[in-house]
């Protein structure tokens, strides 16, 4: 929470913003924007989430209706650059290939012009600390060509098929993420890292992950490949 905390720009925190939370669960996020006068609202494909976050809202003694069940489709319904940002945490990861395309065309087309997409994904570069059959993939997707080099490089990670934990279908890569991004003509400024391993998962005994905020600045390059979960803040250009 903290992390992702860091990650939204101050601005987005002013009275009055704007704010769309897709994808928003229990509502676990809307205290801080209401709190500070925001106007936000949520859609969630589960009744069992959206439940739960009303009741949150009415606790709050806010309208419960700010969140709804529904899904990427209810976002073509919102108008043209009305958005001072665009928050989906935890969310993309489960999107179809078809889903993930309404997510961006939509979201560069209702975040206005110096608007915010924050976001968190699936980091696909765990995969090379993950030493498990991901790792094997990674390898396969990136960099060997060839089935018989392929093959060879899958031997070398001896019980690869013992390790293979959940796998989403969309992940991102965070050193070529910014690119996509620019495509929907959004441009990144920050990304954090979350869920810190350790040890690489098979090896992991306790999955309390410790906070990545006041990493030592000259250690900030392991997270990009040690933690389960980026998230990226862009800029509506
Ligand atoms: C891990 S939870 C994250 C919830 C919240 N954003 C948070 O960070 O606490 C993932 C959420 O994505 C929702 N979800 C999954 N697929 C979805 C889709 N296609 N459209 C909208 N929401 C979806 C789930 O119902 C669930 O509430």
């Amino acid at each position: 929470m903290d992390v992702i905390r860091s990650l939204i720009p101050a601005e987005l925190f002013k009275p009055q913003s704007q704010i769309f939370d897709f994808g928003c669960g229990d509502a676990v996020f809307f205290p801080w924007f209401l709190e500070m006068g925001c106007h936000i609202e949520g859609i969630d494909i589960s009744p069992e989430m959206v439940e739960i976050g009303q009741q949150r809202l009415t606790n709050l003694g806010v309208d419960s209706c700010l969140i709804q069940v529904s899904d990427v489709n209810y976002l073509k319904k919102i108008p043209s650059a009305s958005l001072d940002g665009l928050l989906s945490f935890n969310v993309l990861a489960y999107l179809t290939n078809e889903e993930e395309l309404t997510f961006y065309q939509e979201a560069s087309r209702i975040v206005r012009s110096g608007g915010y997409l924050v976001v968190t994904h699936s980091n696909s570069l765990f995969d090379l600390f993950s030493l498990n059959q991901h790792t094997i993939d990674f390898f396969e997707n990136n960099f060997i060509p060839d089935r018989y080099h392929r093959s060879e490089f899958s031997k070398l990670i001896s019980d690869s098929a013992l390790s293979k934990g959940a796998y989403y279908n969309i992940r991102e890569n965070p050193l070529s993420y910014r690119y996509k991004l620019n495509g929907f003509k959004f441009k990144e400024i920050k990304q954090e890292f979350i869920n810190l391993h350790v040890l690489p998962p098979c090896l992991l005994q306790n999955k309390n992950y410790p906070s990545t905020l006041n990493f030592a600045e000259e250690q900030r390059w392991k997270l990009m490949f040690m933690c389960s979960v980026f998230g990226s803040c862009s800029i509506r250009l």
